[in-house]
């Protein structure tokens, strides 16, 4: 069994990040920026706010975060991002989900500029994705196929378990994987029997916020294991979707929570934003 590090890859990927800013400032005087929004006070998205910020700081980006409050109108968050959409200092804008339920979050999502979407959430870059045009990718998925670049793991044939099929995970991730020809299944909370479909994948990817939902007898031997989940538990650690002291012995390759796929989400939108604002440097 092989761990699969995160945390090693993503400060890999960072270093490159910062090499490429320093390359951009001296060649074209650009200073690539992210701008983040931040609605209410949910705790897990201020933390992963902050790791945010932290990051973009770490590889010389600027970045900005707006915070605002619970009550706020659907209308003044769109008058805020139509603001960045025309600030030429701001390449990434990225709306922290979820968002309150008082909020349409595909209205907030189509207003930003497509070409400033670096968690490729826009339908346009949706559409392109699927289509396996250059577009921005979301960072979770993005991140995990990273990953897999990393470790040469080939996906070409490869049976592809996905569990969870929410549009910012599930749903790029299996685009992705059928981009790179692997045979793609797509599980979810109706699927009748998930056990049929996890024991017999090469390779299952789950991120759906139920700690230990995949278990030892649900995965053949030599399995791939890639866990996108985070939950905070009741004695304050973290734990992933998978039930990793059982799962792991079985697996060639698995992914540790924390420190596999959390890292590297991070990793990519620094990628993404750094392209948006070589992109802009290009156009002018
Ligand atoms: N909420 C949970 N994951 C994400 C993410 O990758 N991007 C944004 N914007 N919000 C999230």
């Amino acid at each position: 069994m092989q761990l699969i590090d995160g945390k090693s890859l993503s400060k890999k990927v960072q270093s490159n990040v910062k090499s490429e800013v320093e390359v951009l400032k001296t060649q074209k005087n650009i200073v690539p920026g992210l701008a983040v929004v931040i609605v209410g006070d949910d705790p897990a998205s201020h933390a992963y706010v902050s790791m945010k910020e932290k990051a973009c700081k770490n590889v010389g980006f600027y970045s900005i975060a707006h915070k605002m409050p619970e009550t706020i109108r659907q209308d003044e968050i769109i008058k805020i991002i139509q603001m960045m959409n025309n600030n030429p200092h701001i390449h990434g804008i990225l709306v922290q989900l979820p968002l309150p339920k008082h909020i349409d979050t595909n209205k907030i999502l189509e207003v930003i500029d497509p070409s400033k979407d670096v968690d490729g959430f826009h339908a346009y870059n949706v559409g392109r994705m699927v289509t396996n045009l250059d577009s921005f990718v979301a960072c979770t998925p993005l991140g995990v196929m990273k990953m897999f670049e990393e470790y040469n793991i080939d996906l070409e044939g490869k049976d592809v378990v996905v569990v969870g099929a929410s549009n910012i995970v599930g749903k790029p991730m299996a685009s992705l994987l059928l981009n790179a020809n692997a045979t793609v299944t797509v599980t979810h909370i109706y699927t009748k029997d998930l056990s049929a479909h996890t024991r017999n994948a090469d390779i299952v990817i789950v991120g759906v916020g139920v700690p230990n939902l995949i278990k030892e007898n649900m995965v053949k031997e030599g399995v791939i294991v890639i866990d996108i989940g985070m939950n905070r538990l009741e004695d304050g650690s973290l734990s992933g979707d998978v039930d990793f002291k059982a799962v792991a012995p079985k697996c060639s390759y698995i992914t540790p929570v924390p420190g596999g796929v959390g890292p590297m989400t991070i990793a990519m939108l620094l990628v993404n934003t750094l392209k948006s604002a070589q992109q802009f440097g290009e156009s002018i």
